[in-house]
């Protein structure tokens, strides 16, 4: 059997550290003494969560948007002088909307934030991690990285997406010292599930989670080194059953679209007719 991983002394870096499940990750990673290397877009939010955290836990702050390349560049250049042995890629976005009613910026965005950045941030990171006498790194993705879902198309791509990295990562350091996790949460009480898509997961009956059994979650399939984690019943039968049989999923679905339609939030009217590619 693999001994479990811990977290003792090692340099992690975690991404979205400023956000609901992330706030809570960082403190369970520090109760584990880790040294942490936190990232967010919110220098204020950092700060307050560094205070809160044991004196000596927080080796670093990085603030600013990673898709930015200066901030991902700094947040590289402590990964590697610290040498870290940890990377958590939790940061994410999401819109609720109807496909066709988002803008191309806003669909690049998320693509961005989702997937490239946590990819390109792997990549640059690799070299010190693998470098280490155990390494891991872990993605965050989604129950919609598994189920494809209406009024989350361009999330369910990312996440999609994610868990093909996760995966295709996995096998080709296989025979390196990282381990890659990949964990999907399903809906949780976070600023990401903040109106309409509160309201619509109360309409669906979806449960949502707290973000602390989330964080306890993520630590639990880390310390195993669970190349695949789906939170929550029944999200993790309609995984399988999707799979398995996707059209039943379909019908399903189908059956809800009409409620997921009135929630969804409609794009401001255009007040342009110029042509725009990426529109
Ligand atoms: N909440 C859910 O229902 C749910 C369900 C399944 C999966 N997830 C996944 O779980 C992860 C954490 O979500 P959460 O619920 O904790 O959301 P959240 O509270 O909205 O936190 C998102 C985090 O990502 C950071 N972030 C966003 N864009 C960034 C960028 N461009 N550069 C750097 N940092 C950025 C935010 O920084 P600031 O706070 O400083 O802006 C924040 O720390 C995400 O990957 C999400 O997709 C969430």
């Amino acid at each position: 059997m693999t001994a479990r991983f811990t977290f003792n002394n090692r340099v992690c870096v975690l991404t979205g550290a400023t956000g609901g499940i992330g706030r809570q990750l960082a403190h369970l990673l520090a109760a584990e003494h880790a040294r942490l290397i936190l990232c967010g877009r919110r220098e204020d939010a950092l700060e307050t969560l560094k205070a809160e955290l044991p004196d000596k836990s927080v080796v670093g702050l990085c603030a600013g948007s990673l898709d930015d390349a200066v901030i991902l560049d700094r947040l590289v250049a402590y990964g590697m002088e610290k040498q870290c042995s940890v990377l958590i890629n939790l940061l994410g976005i999401n819109q609720l909307a109807d496909f066709t009613d988002m803008d191309g910026q806003a669909v690049n965005q998320l693509v961005r934030t989702n997937l490239v950045t946590p990819m390109q941030l792997t990549r640059r990171l690799l070299p010190v991690l693998t470098r280490q006498p155990t390494a891991m790194v872990t993605n965050i993705g989604s129950v919609f990285g598994h189920i494809g879902h209406p009024g989350y198309v361009a999330y369910c791509a990312t996440k999609f997406g994610l868990r093909g990295f996760s995966e295709a990562l996995r096998r080709e350091v296989a025979d390196t010292c990282v381990s890659v996790v990949h964990v999907e949460p399903r809906a949780t009480k976070t600023a990401m599930n903040d109106g309409p898509a509160r309201a619509l997961n109360d309409a669906l009956g979806n449960h949502e989670d707290e973000p602390a059994e989330v964080a306890g979650e993520i630590l639990t399939a880390m310390r195993r080194r669970r190349p695949m984690t789906v939170l929550g019943w029944p999200e993790r039968f309609f995984v399988s059953l999707n799979q398995i049989l996707p059209g039943v999923v379909d019908k399903a679905l189908r059956g809800k679209l009409a409620i997921v339609r009135r929630h969804l939030v409609a794009r401001p009217a255009q007040t342009t007719s110029a042509p725009n590619r990426n529109r």
